[in-house]
């Protein structure tokens, strides 16, 4: 198998880490290729210990495993060494990292720019992570962006970081009256920072493509979800990269071609962080309960997640624009204990019904959700292995959202444990 991509089929925080686990020793290389210090993803090792990467690839968790921060991700130093040091001192071994080249480094101005951006959009705030994300792919995409490569060149990073912040220091102080930034403390931070991992700065498109003509296997993990992709998302509550299926190919220098097998992460019901639609969000005691018992906060930021039932159109959606191959459904055993289970099958938009995602903005705020009940189960969940251990109707619930999204589910999670998932051949 040679490329495998991964990704969240929602709006993000379907549980991509423990999915990483999953196919834990099917790949000798981890690749992330969009996003940046926005993303989170918990992983637990095989001796039971809980880490919460942010950066770095899942795979720095298993021994062996190379690790590449591809050139489509966004690169905060300070946050790289950060997490790099972090997972030094608790053992775990680094040595397999690398960083492309060609990845765009999110500067201190990207993080000014990013939290007065919000806050002067007021309501309109897009409810970013506040990491510098979006003014960072801003810059790459108008051509004035600062890359890792840049680091290995004084001269270069010097003329760079002067060109950006002569405009942007007119942004921080005329505008939004900010501090202007220092020319010779910005470079001078970024070259120091960048002496602690200058040595795993490589050309990661060459090594990448030269380890698939070995014949080895390498897993393109997505960070955030499809519904946050900056093409195909609710934009312009969105994040700034893509990491839909067609993002894996792009910023990892993989092609197309090479990649045979898209998963899809989708939790069993709902959630998302941040301002934006979300049809089947509940604001009763139900979405409380989904967030308790799901422990809806987020691992980055430490915000509650809003949560709601499970929505098919977002579902098929996500199969769709991804072209999924199988699903992992997560967090299947938080829906125990309800006497029904509703999902959402279609909307209703100004008296019309919908069954696919709506064309316009307007008319995603305006969708109002179709629900199809499904019996509900009061069996605990966590301890089923097999499909057929689930109860009747914790079945008939996958199977429905099988049919509605139109692609299969191989693997279901019933707990937060390495062992709590179901396995399916499909
Ligand atoms: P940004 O990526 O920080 O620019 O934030 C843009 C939008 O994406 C906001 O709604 C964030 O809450 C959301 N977002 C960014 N990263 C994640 C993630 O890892 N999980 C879920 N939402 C995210």
């Amino acid at each position: 198998m040679p490329a495998i991509v991964l990704i969240g089929a929602q709006w993000g925080d379907e549980g991509k880490g423990k999915a990483t686990d999953l196919l834990g020793g099917q790949y000798g290389w981890v690749v992330r290729y969009q996003g940046g210090n926005n993303a989170g993803h918990t992983v637990v090792t095989p001796d039971g210990r809980d880490f919460a990467l942010k950066l770095i690839p899942s795979g720095i968790l298993t021994p062996g495993v190379k690790n590449v921060i591809g050139n489509g991700v966004v690169v905060n130093p300070e946050a790289l060494i950060e997490e790099k040091e972090g997972l030094e001192r608790r053992g775990v071994d680094t040595s397999g990292l690398l960083i492309s080249a060609d990845a765009h480094l999110i500067m201190p101005y990207h993080v000014a720019i990013d939290r007065v951006t919000e806050r002067y959009l007021g309501k309109a705030k897009i409810g970013t992570t506040g990491r510098g994300i979006g003014p960072a792919y801003g810059d790459k995409v108008a051509r004035v962006g600062v890359r890792v490569a840049d680091l290995l060149d004084e001269k270069i990073l010097h003329q760079k970081v002067e060109a950006a912040l002569e405009l942007k220091n007119q942004i921080l102080v005329k505008v939004y009256n900010r501090r202007a930034l220092d020319l010779d403390e910005v470079v001078d931070t970024v070259l120091e920072q960048s002496t602690k991992f200058a040595d795993k700065i490589v050309d990661t498109r060459l090594l990448l493509n030269q380890a698939l003509e070995r014949g080895e296997t390498i897993l393109l993990e997505g960070s955030q979800g499809t519904l946050l992709d900056v093409d195909h998302g609710t934009y312009p509550f969105v994040t700034s990269s893509n990491p839909t299926a067609g993002g894996a190919a792009v910023g990892s220098g993989i092609g197309p071609t090479r990649i045979d097998r898209v998963i899809g992460i989708l939790k069993a019901y709902t959630t998302r962080v941040g301002s934006g639609p979300f049809p089947t969000e509940l604001h009763d005691e139900m979405g409380e309960r989904l967030r308790k018992v799901g422990g809806e906060i987020g691992v980055n930021t430490g915000r509650e997640r809003r949560c709601g039932w499970f929505d098919a159109v977002i579902g098929r959606y996500a199969a769709r624009v991804n072209g999924i191959t199988d699903f992992f459904l997560t967090k299947l055993d938080v829906l125990s204990g309800l006497d029904a289970v509703p999902i959402c099958v279609g909307y209703e938009i100004d008296g019309r019904h919908v069954d696919e995602m709506p064309m316009t903005q307007t008319d995603l705020h305006h969708a109002v959700p179709v629900y199809e009940e499904m019996p509900g189960w009061f069996e605990d969940l966590s301890a089923c292995r097999t499909f057929d251990e689930l109860p009747q109707a914790a079945r008939d619930y996958v199977l429905r959202l099988e049919e509605l999204t139109g692609a299969p589910m191989s693997a279901i999670g019933v707990g937060p444990g390495r062992d709590q998932t179901i396995t399916r051949e499909v």
